[in-house]
């Protein structure tokens, strides 16, 4: 969160700074099947950010000593590549990117039937090649379409969505301007159906009630975030029904 007061983020029509209204999303779009190598993988676009994810497994954990005798364990790596930022990045883990994989991890934990995979690991690299804040749930919400496109088993998908606040104002979904220089930033990640909150982490400041209306604007996006999820998903099964029919 930045501290430069003097930059309007609403303007007198209580429109955005990218023209959009507090209650609006981003444009977002979601592929699936970009990679032919991984066993599931999707390409989000939302705002300005860009990324991929690939998913590897269920395959046996290694080294041995990670394995989960009762479960399979997930591990996320999200990465930011040198060139996705506008200073480079220097290449490689470093704390928040530590922080993005292990939360973001334990999201997807909560979706898929771990269970019925004990000893084995499921990896998930999510790719920023281009960011514009909110990169950790826009990795989430792509990660766990890439996971259904691995036809890996989930009770849900998880929806990653942020609302904060800005120019004293609860809006949803941050761009850039708003992540630096607004006074809050509550990313969430939601299990659609059920609701379940499985990821939140908050930068800046809320009181009870802005933070209730916060919430408020992520759940009322979730479920537009969840037919965009499950519409990537749903051409997904399309292409392998012409694909058949074609044979
Ligand atoms: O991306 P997200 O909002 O989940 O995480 P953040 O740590 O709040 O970062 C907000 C934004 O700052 C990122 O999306 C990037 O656009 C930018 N950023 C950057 O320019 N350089 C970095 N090394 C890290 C983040």
């Amino acid at each position: 969160m930045g501290t430069a007061s003097d930059i309007k983020l609403i303007d007198e029509n209580g429109l955005r700074i990218d023209g959009r209204s507090p209650t609006e999303l981003r444009p977002l779009k979601i592929e699936t099947d970009v990679l032919d190598r991984a066993d599931g993988s999707a390409y989000i676009e939302w705002g300005g950010n860009k990324i991929l994810v690939a998913v590897y497994g269920p395959r046996e954990a290694y080294p041995k000593h990670t394995q989960d005798i009762d479960k399979a364990v997930i591990k996320a790596r999200y990465n930011m590549s040198a060139f996705s930022v506008d200073e480079r990045k220097r290449p490689g883990p470093d704390r928040r990117s530590v922080e993005i994989s292990k939360v973001i991890s334990e999201a997807l934990q909560a979706a898929v039937m771990v269970e019925q995979f004990p000893r084995a690991q499921i990896d998930v690299f999510i790719e920023v090649l281009q960011a514009d804040a909110g990169t950790r749930i826009a990795g989430l919400t792509a990660s766990s379409v890439a996971l259904a496109s691995a036809g890996i088993p989930m009770r849900d998908l998880v929806v990653g969505c942020a609302a904060g606040k800005v120019d004293g104002k609860i809006v949803l979904d941050l761009g850039k301007e708003e992540d630096n220089f607004g006074q809050a930033d509550l990313p969430m990640g939601i299990l659609a159906r059920s609701g379940k909150i499985v990821l939140m982490q908050m930068d800046g400041d809320l009181t009870e009630d802005e933070f209730n209306q916060a919430t408020e604007l992520i759940m009322d996006a979730t479920r537009r975030i969840y037919e965009i999820q499950r519409e990537a998903l749903a051409g997904k099964y399309r292409a392998m029904a012409i694909e058949r029919g074609g044979e």
